[in-house]
Parts: structure tokens; C-alpha cells; sequence
């Protein structure tokens, strides 16, 4: 018989959909030409709202800003653990702005706010696990922002390189179950951090590529249940096997910016 599991309640700051759009291209899944329908954007991101609040979690929002389309990404400004903010320095000049807004949100609700020297986008590739930080690179993060979060934390960052441009956050290959154990995509990582994600998780749950492409490893658990993307099906059914509650949220519009539950998410510890 599966576990039993028990859900931890968690206090996450989101940032409404309000200018979303695809206006530019800085990752794979997005092109310009697409239309977004706006309006389905926000009732599916109202109902991922809905889910989390209808689960029992805390929900905080930030004022969304005319020009910047994908701060609904809220994941991606800053990695908070134990009170202490890391803020983010984006990649792409399109989303540089975003940083600031996200920083005066935190020291309106009294957190200092640290200001990274290169490049690091949040939660996007820097993953708390309870123990120690999972921290991605490849596409985004670098590692010198690797080695200034560890330095700021005082928490171990275990360094894993991405090489699918698919997958080029790791909350696009890989997201936390709870205490113990992680869910991923190996074939995103190299294989030198594939064998490290093996030692330190065996009996993580896999997933496959057509549930990765389908956003499936951009989920949230809370310890029992997992947030979810329908399309990702046999995922899903993986998790209810091993006691965890899949709850499928489609957060299909937002897919077109290539991002998705995870990304609309950022948990403050
Ligand atoms: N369009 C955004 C970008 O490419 C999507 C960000 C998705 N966020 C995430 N945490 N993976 O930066």
C-alpha cells in the first residue's frame, strides 16, 4: 500500500496575468506570431489560485506591470529560504525590469532584499529541498550566482547543468516532493548531474519526455498534494502510486511563454 502523505501549508506570492502576453522569444516554446487568449489565460490562473487557497494555502500578490508580459512568472524573481531574499538578475533584457518590482514587494512586507552580481532567475533554476539548494545552469542561472547563493544562504547548492533547451529553467525538469524525494526528467541534465540526481534521490520518480513536454515537472507539491498539468498523465498516475494526490490545474495559455504552474509561483519560506 502507498504512504501516507502529509501536506505542509505554504505561503506563495503570485502576480496576476493582467499584461500577459507572447511578445517576444527568449526560450523555445515561444513565438511572437501566437495568440494568447487572454482571457482564458486568467481564468486558468484564477483557478490555480482557487486550488491553492481551496487547499489551504496562503496566497500573496504583487501589482502586475504595464510592459513586462511575463512577470506573471513570479517564480523566477527571487529564491526566499528562512526569511533571507535572493533577488533575481534576468538573462534576457526584456525581463530585466521586472527584478526592481519584485525587490520594493519584499521590503514593503519588511525583508531585506539581497541583489545578485550575475545572472540568476529565482526559483526558475534555484531549488530548495529542504536540506540544501538545487541549482541549475546551462541556459540561465550562471554559476558564479551558484556559488553568491551559497554564500548568502549558508545552505550547500548542488550545481546541475541543463542541456535541453526544452528544459532550460530546472523547475522545467525537476520539482520537489516533499523532505525525501524529488520527481525529474534525467534527459535534461548532463550526464555527470544525472548521476549526481541518482545518488542523491534513487528512488526519485521519473518522468518521461512527452510528460515533460507537457509540463509536467513545472508542478508544486506540498508533501501530499501535487499541482499538476492534466496533459501529464502517466506522471500522474506515478504519483497517486507512490501516495501523492495529483490536483491537475491546465495552465495551457501559459505553456505559449514557456512556463507553467511552477513558474507562476514563488513560495516564500
Ligand atoms: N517567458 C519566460 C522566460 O522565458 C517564462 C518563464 C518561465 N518560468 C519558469 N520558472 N520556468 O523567461
Amino acid at each position: 500500500m502507498a504512504e501516507t502523505r502529509v501536506p505542509r501549508v505554504r505561503r506563495f506570492l503570485v502576480c496576476e496575468p493582467r499584461h500577459f502576453a507572447v511578445q517576444y522569444a527568449i526560450n523555445p516554446w515561444m513565438n511572437p506570431d501566437t495568440r494568447v487568449d487572454v482571457d482564458l489565460a486568467h481564468e486558468q490562473w484564477t483557478a490555480l489560485i482557487g486550488a491553492y487557497r481551496a487547499h489551504g494555502h496562503t496566497v500573496d500578490h504583487l501589482e502586475p506591470v504595464v510592459g513586462l508580459p511575463d512577470m506573471v512568472f513570479a517564480a523566477n524573481s527571487a529564491v526566499v529560504v528562512g526569511g533571507r531574499v535572493f533577488g533575481s538578475l534576468f538573462h534576457a533584457p526584456e525581463r530585466r525590469p521586472e527584478s526592481s518590482h519584485y525587490d520594493l514587494w519584499f521590503k514593503t512586507a519588511g525583508y531585506d532584499v539581497y541583489r545578485p552580481g550575475s545572472v540568476v532567475e529565482g526559483e526558475g533554476d534555484l531549488v530548495w529541498t529542504g536540506r540544501y539548494l538545487l541549482a541549475g545552469t546551462g541556459f540561465r542561472t550562471t554559476r558564479e550566482a551558484h556559488r553568491e547563493a551559497q554564500e548568502f544562504f549558508g545552505h550547500p547548492v548542488i550545481s546541475l547543468t541543463l542541456v535541453d533547451p526544452y528544459f532550460y529553467h530546472l523547475d522545467t525538469a525537476l520539482f520537489v516532493l516533499d523532505d525525501e524525494n524529488v520527481c525529474y526528467y534525467p534527459e535534461a541534465f548532463s550526464s555527470g548531474s544525472r548521476e549526481v540526481l541518482g545518488r542523491l534521490y534513487p528512488d526519485a520518480v521519473l518522468a518521461t519526455r512527452d510528460d515533460a513536454m507537457a509540463w509536467g515537472l513545472n508542478s508544486v507539491s506540498d508533501g501530499h498534494r501535487v499541482f499538476i498539468a492534466p496533459q501529464a498523465e502517466v506522471l500522474a498516475s506515478r504519483l497517486a502510486d507512490q501516495g501523492y494526490e495529483p490536483v491537475p490545474v491546465d495552465l495551457s495559455e501559459f505553456h505559449k511563454a514557456g512556463g507553467g504552474i511552477k513558474c507562476c509561483t514563488q513560495e516564500i519560506r
